[in-house]
């Protein structure tokens, strides 16, 4: 009599919690909450189902003396399992790796800043190198016959070694994650973006570039949905400099693997 009841309000409150879930998932949808967020919600509702429907269980057995606390015991253990497995199921960073990219980014700014600064005093320099000159000149015009030491500042010449650009890029495609999208010598692409292990032989680097700089310049055949709601991000003019565009473009030109296929990219109008 009790279970057949109980049976009854499993199936309503379960019914009732998958519609909610639901009912959440369409409204997360549609104010564009990413896709963990919606399962997210839909698992939430089961559990508040859950509890109703816990609350309305017959009730146990007493357990007493030995039985209840190897109950008691078990009761937690499989409550730990189930948070510590849960725990680890999801994605986990390393607070030390996600530092460590964030020092490289800036501390390629920070350089630029004081190549900046660096570049303006060596500008001023030369000007008034010119106007010595030119004094000189006047002087010497004049007949003083002044002999001014011709002390040219040797300029430094640009204190960025050419590095391996190859490296570089290398560098770049992690540090600005395009990982997390296309998936490369079979690691990455969570989201779905095309695999580009064979770029190189499909892309010129000025059509690189343009990617990079324009996502919207050209579209990987067959991708028309992502292109049209423009899932590569348009950013990477505003976050990377010239030389590391340059440098990611490099590696990307190196990718010639034939055996994975690249979709063929369209130039877009
Ligand atoms: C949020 C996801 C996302 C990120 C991050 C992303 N992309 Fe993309 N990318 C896409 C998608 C989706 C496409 C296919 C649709 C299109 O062409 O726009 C694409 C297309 C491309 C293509 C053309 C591929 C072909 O076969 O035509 C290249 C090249 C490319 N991405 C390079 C990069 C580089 C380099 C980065 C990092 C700087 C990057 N992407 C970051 C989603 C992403």
């Amino acid at each position: 009599m009790a279970a057949q009841g109980f049976r009854r309000t499993l199936i309503r409150n379960g019914a009732v919690g998958v519609g909610v879930g639901l009912a959440l998932v369409l409204a997360a949808r549609l104010t564009h909450f990413p896709a963990v967020f919606q399962i997210m919600f839909f698992v939430y509702a089961l559990l508040g189902a859950g509890v109703f429907i816990l609350l309305d269980a017959p009730s146990m057995k007493r357990l007493e003396g030995g039985r209840a606390v190897i109950g008691l015991v078990l009761f937690y253990l499989v409550l730990s399992g189930v948070y510590i497995g849960g725990a680890s199921g999801l994605p986990q960073y390393d607070p030390e790796v996600e530092k460590g990219k964030i020092e490289k980014v800036l501390k390629a700014r920070r350089a630029r800043t004081r190549q900046g600064k660096a570049d303006e005093l060596i500008a001023r320099a030369r000007v008034l190198h010119e106007r010595a000159s030119a004094i000189e000149r006047h002087l010497q015009a004049l007949g003083g016959g002044a002999q001014v030491a011709e002390e040219v500042a040797s300029v430094p010449a640009s204190t960025a070694a050419a590095g391996d650009l190859f490296e570089l890029g290398k560098e770049q495609w992690e540090l600005q994650e395009c990982y997390n999208c296309h998936k490369l010598f079979g690691k990455g692409g969570k989201k779905r973006g095309p695999q580009l292990d064979n770029i190189g032989n499909l892309m010129t680097p000025d059509a690189l570039r343009q990617k990079i700089l324009d996502p919207k310049s050209w579209m990987a055949e067959g991708f028309d949905k992502q292109y049209k709601k423009g899932k590569m991000p348009d950013k990477y003019k505003d976050l990377m400099f010239d030389e590391e565009i340059d440098a990611l473009v490099v590696f990307l030109s190196s990718l010639k693997d034939a055996t994975v296929e690249t979709p063929t990219p369209i130039r877009m109008p």
